[in-house]
């Protein structure tokens, strides 16, 4: 089987002119240039060197590319970065700052959820842990202890190759108890 790509393939995707677009990213404000359609995950790691966001089917069908679009999760490949001017835009890059605020002397910590990882060993390979970890952190932030079936149904439809789906619900359950110890 032929190998997946690591990153997304050259910006432009049609004929359309190129323009500037002012966005704002883990509340700095940018200025890329793309054309309407280019997707946003695309000028996040190309032009704005945020790696966090990951290339994997580019069908919005795995999760890998998953930011936070005015704090709720989309993924990032399949989003025209013309729609997301005007909006708030998180990666992972920003995730602990949602958490310990920006301002805060917490800042440079992690959130609880990749420390949960980091501490259940998640990862294997990792390209696919972006998407797992984004939308467990917004899960945890809108329902404080969920419930088996809530951390599921909330993580359905992202996808991990090398089966780490065992210890990812460790540690959302690890998180859950960090947060709410909190
Ligand atoms: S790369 Fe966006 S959902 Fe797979
Ligand atoms: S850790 Fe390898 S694809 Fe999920």
């Amino acid at each position: 089987m032929q190998e997946q790509v690591a990153g997304p393939p050259a910006a432009k995707v049609n004929n359309e002119p190129e323009q500037s677009f002012d966005l704002t990213v883990n509340d700095q404000k940018h200025t890329v240039v793309g054309t309407f359609d280019t997707p946003l995950l695309y000028v996040l790691r190309g032009e704005l060197q945020l790696y966090g966001p990951r290339f994997g089917c580019g069908l919005a069908q795995c999760g890998a590319c998953t930011v936070y679009v005015d704090g709720k999760p989309i993924r990032s490949c399949r989003m025209s970065v013309g729609r997301t001017v005007g909006h708030r835009i998180t990666t992972l890059e920003g995730l602990s700052a949602t958490y310990h605020g920006a301002g805060s002397n917490e800042s440079a910590a992690l959130h609880p959820v990749q420390q949960a990882w980091i501490d259940e060993q998640v990862p294997q390979c990792g390209s696919c842990q972006n998407g797992w970890i984004m939308y467990s952190a917004h899960l945890l932030s809108t329902v404080k202890q969920p419930t088996e079936n809530q951390i599921r149904a909330a993580l359905t439809g992202l996808k991990c190759r090398c089966g780490s789906q065992v210890a990812i619900l460790r540690a959302v359950r690890r998180a859950a108890k960090t947060m709410g110890e909190a």
